[in-house]
């Protein structure tokens, strides 16, 4: 491995350092496009060679976790002993139609599941979302994976999309969180409200997705008319709704044209511009970006590079306060039944079969 001193690190927990960019596997799921497994497996190890050595998955990502457990054979096989570093963080996301009944044997089935799938005897990092709050249960649930780490199982606990009052709850019942993943970009701003009080006070961090919006915070959607169809790919289609919430397209632009002249001081791009601001807030301890390929890899290489001044962060404050911000808490918006973005969800995809 090389060059991975310029690479900024975070610690979980003893012994589980990270870089503070973390490579989202969503995108290798389907819905984003073609992609050969054989390729994905190429642009991963480019990228763990470049000293991005973690990677965020779920039990829900068709067939992400089997990918990165052959991508973690390939790594041992090229990188011999700097395989160690690699860590695979995945999510336990039962389906929203079993919650009201989940048993402990529920819990360890899906998470044995995730192991076999990676094939190692220890999952990094389960990261628990919770689809509807108003089934009790997700302490008990928190509560089992616990048991699972006292049993070896599970290296570290973590939440997802959990709003701030039932994650104190989890927290309060005794559970050693080390994080929670949660949108938060220039676009959202709302776990700024309450969630990172709360992550202060309990000595968690945040991990951060659609911290470039599902690629809409990029050079190519400066000046362009607003896509018409996003549909061929799914983060894109999430993060439309997004925009819509903060206001327009053209309210957009503006974001991308003040992001762009900040990034035209320091010849980067607009997306490290947004993506290192993040990297720069309270209680993030990381962000995840999602990769389809290794195309944006010397790009983000660059972002880690950067160093934004006192006049730059003050820049993006201003830019950040153009848009709307979007009401309630974290994830809020996307509980709302048949709201806009709950109606592009899919709440139960598990396969019991396959346990
Ligand atoms: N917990 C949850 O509920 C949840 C939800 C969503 C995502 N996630 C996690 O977060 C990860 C990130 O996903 P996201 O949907 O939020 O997307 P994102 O990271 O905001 O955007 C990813 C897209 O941004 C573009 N991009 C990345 N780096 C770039 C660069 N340097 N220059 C220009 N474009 C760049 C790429 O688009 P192109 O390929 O089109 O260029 C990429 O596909 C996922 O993979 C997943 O692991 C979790």
């Amino acid at each position: 491995m090389n060059n991975t001193a310029s690479i900024p690190q975070v610690t979980l927990s003893p012994g589980h350092p990270i870089p503070r960019v973390i490579v989202g596997c969503w995108q290798l799921a389907g819905g984003h496009g073609t992609i050969r497994p054989s390729d994905a497996i190429e642009h991963l190890c480019a990228f763990f060679e470049r000293g991005f050595t973690a990677f965020d998955c779920a039990d829900i990502y068709t067939g992400v976790e089997e990918l990165l457990g052959k991508f973690r054979t390939e790594c041992e096989t090229r990188f011999g002993k700097a395989s160690e570093r690699l860590r695979i963080h995945t999510k336990f996301v039962p389906d929203a139609d079993t919650l009201a009944s989940l048993s402990k044997n529920d819990v360890r089935a899906v998470i044995h599941r995730s192991l076999r799938r990676l094939g190692v005897d220890r999952l990094d990092l389960v990261q628990m979302h919770w689809w509807d709050f108003g089934i009790p249960g997700y302490v008990e649930a928190a509560h089992y994976l616990a048991e699972l780490q006292e049993e070896g199982d599970i290296c570290d606990i973590a939440t997802t999309n959990v709003d701030t009052v039932h994650l104190k709850e989890i927290v309060d019942s005794g559970i050693r969180l080390v994080s929670q993943q949660v949108q938060y970009s220039v676009l959202d701003r709302r776990p700024e409200k309450t969630l990172v009080p709360l992550a202060r006070e309990k000595g968690f961090t945040l991990l951060c997705y659609g911290t470039a919006a599902g690629g809409f915070l990029a050079d190519k959607y400066l000046g362009v008319a607003e896509p018409t169809d996003p549909d061929d790919n799914r983060s894109l289609t999430k993060y439309s709704r997004v925009i819509g919430e903060i206001g327009d397209w053209a309210c957009f632009q503006r974001i991308l044209s003040v992001l762009r002249d900040i990034a035209e001081k320091h010849q980067v791009s607009i997306t490290n511009i947004a993506t290192r601001y993040m990297l720069e807030q309270p209680q993030v301890g990381a962000i995840i970006l999602g990769m389809r390929s290794a195309e944006h890899l010397a790009d983000t290489c660059r972002m880690c590079e950067l160093v934004l001044d006192d006049q730059d962060l003050r820049a993006i404050r201003g830019v950040v306060a153009l848009g709307k911000e979007l009401e309630g808490d974290v994830y809020g918006l996307e509980r709302q039944k048949q709201g806009i973005h709950a109606r592009i969800m899919k709440t139960n995809l598990q396969r019991p079969s396959e346990r």
